[in-house]
């Protein structure tokens, strides 16, 4: 986290369960007066995005910016940055946002950009993560945060937790499971962050 601002940005692209986990934790955890935090922002590639609506009743600054609307990819992160940077963050939170972003963009946010994925990586990287681990075998599934780096879903661990698989698992039972952890392991991450400094 840089310095003494702590503004958070949320990136997200559908129902937005993480970045509330995060706002509410926040809250109860009280962010703002213990590490002078607080989520600055919650910014959509999709206008639709229920999280948006979400954020919205609780008083947080919302902006869509719709990706298909840019010639290039270059072009939606050059929009995309100029909207996170007038928030001012400390710290951008990849909570479900469903666009892989450019090197460029990554090394603008380089030490203040986390992410979380629907795996216990280094395994499974990528979409699809929940039928591939049903696929293989796997006896555990799980959740990771972690630094983003230019190469996908790759970067420093910061936390991670682990479920059963279930026999008769779906890649939805399964992602439900994997969801209830992450809405407890993303604000720890984050708050281990503030914590840090
Ligand atoms: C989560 O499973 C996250 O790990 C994955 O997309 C899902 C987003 O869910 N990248 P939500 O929008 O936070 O509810």
């Amino acid at each position: 986290m840089s310095g003494v601002n702590k503004n958070i940005v949320i990136l997200i692209s559908g129902s937005g369960s993480n970045m509330a986990a995060i706002v509410e934790t926040a809250r109860t955890q009280r962010w703002q007066t213990r590490f002078g935090a607080r989520v600055a922002a919650v910014i959509s590639n999709k206008a639709a995005a229920q999280g948006l609506v979400w954020a919205k009743a609780q008083g947080i600054a919302t902006a869509a910016l719709d990706h298909t609307a840019y010639a290039s990819r270059e072009d939606f992160d050059a929009a995309l940055m100029s909207g996170i940077d007038r928030h001012e963050p400390g710290l951008v939170v990849l909570a479900g946002f469903m666009r892989i972003l450019t090197p460029g963009f990554v090394r603008h946010y380089e030490g203040r950009l986390v992410n979380i994925h629907p795996s216990l990586l280094p395994a499974f990287t990528g979409l699809k993560t929940h039928q591939r681990a049903i696929d293989m075998g796997c006896r555990f599934a799980g959740a990771t945060v972690h630094r983003v780096t230019s190469e996908l879903d790759h970067g420093e661990i910061l936390d991670q937790a682990v479920v059963p698989v279930m026999p008769g698992d779906t890649a939805e039972t399964l992602a439900a499971r994997v969801l209830t952890q992450e809405h407890l392991i993303y604000p720890r991450a984050i708050e281990a962050l503030l914590q840090k400094g």
